[in-house]
């Protein structure tokens, strides 16, 4: 099969595509032909050898993906061979074919094709539970949404809106900002433009009630000063490059809620909400209420150039590997 390789840490260009044997089949899993698979980035990072965890060269980036169960190893009851399936794997997705645990796939809903399933899950679910479970966000709420035109940023301002919020998208250019309009955000700010905090003064002059954020970096403090007592930030990532460091002064005078989320300890923690908010997710990708923005598609040969893409900040929306699919 044909593969993407990182054969040794570095930048995006250290990926190229070789002739690989097809992986082993373990217990629990099943193998999948990968229709379409969607660049994040933490695959930047485990490429560079800088994310939290260190997967050792040579291996397949790639830990978003959809595709066709071609075989299920004998202990697994389910998804069937011949299904449609779309989910996540630390590493092998930029490949013809990938060995993943069918407990983290999900059968695509009717209608529904392997770029938009793909594309889907990572930033779409991230944003859900950061919503749902920690912003607790309610209709009528006013929603400022950090890195708005990334993949978590644009799924935010979306779900914000399918769930009743007016959003506020911060961005970095025009075709940022029009994607984050056509999902329906309210306001549309250009942080290059000057001060974030006036900026979100202007728009917001009552204060927000939720700022999410996943960028970090500079932003991060004037998007909490834009809060008004007692609202909610969380925290995300930090796509800046940046850890931001917030004057305790201001959560003391702002009565403000900081809030976390990471996607393991969610999960280990709190199963259950995890669940409920999965199948309510779900729900909306079958309806086609929740779908991704699909930025730029490559075809398997561009791994390196979509890896670059990312890791530049130049993605708007998702941006996928065609691999055996269109
Ligand atoms: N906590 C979790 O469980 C969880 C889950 C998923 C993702 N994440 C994290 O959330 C962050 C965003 O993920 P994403 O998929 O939305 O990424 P993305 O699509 O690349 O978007 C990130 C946004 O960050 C901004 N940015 C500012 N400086 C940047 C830089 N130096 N390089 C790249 N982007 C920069 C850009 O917005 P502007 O151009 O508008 O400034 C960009 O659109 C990442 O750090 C990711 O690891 C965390």
């Amino acid at each position: 099969m044909r593969a993407a390789v990182c054969r040794a840490y570095g930048p995006p260009d250290r990926v190229a595509v070789e002739e690989l044997d097809p992986p082993t089949l373990g217990p629990g899993q099943v193998r999948v032909r990968v229709g379409t698979a969607a660049v994040n980035f933490p695959d930047v990072l485990l490429v560079a050898g800088t994310y939290q965890i260190k997967v050792p060269p040579p291996f397949v980036p790639g830990s978003e993906l959809a595709g066709e169960v071609t075989e299920a190893a004998g202990d697994v009851t389910a998804p069937a061979v011949g299904q449609h399936v779309f989910g996540s794997t630390l590493v092998g997705a930029f490949a013809e074919e990938a060995a993943v645990a069918a407990s983290s796939l999900t059968v695509v809903p009717p209608g529904v094709d392997d770029r938009v399933a793909a594309a889907f899950g990572v930033a779409h679910r991230t944003a859900f539970h950061v919503l749902k479970s920690v912003a607790r966000l309610q209709p009528g709420e006013e929603l400022v949404v950090l890195g708005a035109g990334g993949g978590v940023g644009l799924a935010t301002v979306q779900l914000g809106v399918v769930l009743g919020a007016s959003v506020t998208a911060v961005a970095s250019n025009a075709d940022k900002l029009r994607a984050a309009a056509a999902f329906g955000a309210s306001h549309l700010v250009d942080h290059r433009t000057g001060d974030l905090r006036p900026a979100l003064r202007q728009v917001l002059p009552e204060g927000a009630d939720v700022v999410v954020d996943p960028v970090g970096g500079a932003l991060a403090e004037p998007a909490l000063r834009a809060l008004r007592f007692g609202g909610r930030f969380v925290t995300v990532g930090y796509a800046s490059g940046e850890i931001p460091r917030i004057p305790l002064n201001l959560v003391l005078l702002k009565g403000v809620h900081v809030l976390g989320f990471q996607f393991a300890e969610f999960a280990r923690h709190r199963p259950g909400d995890m669940r409920r908010n999965d199948t309510e997710l779900l729900a909306l990708l079958a309806s086609h209420r929740a779908f991704p923005h699909i930025g730029a598609a490559f075809p398997l040969d561009g791994a390196a150039q979509a890896l670059a893409c990312v890791a530049e900040g130049k993605a708007v929306g998702k941006v996928v590997l065609d691999i055996t699919g269109h």
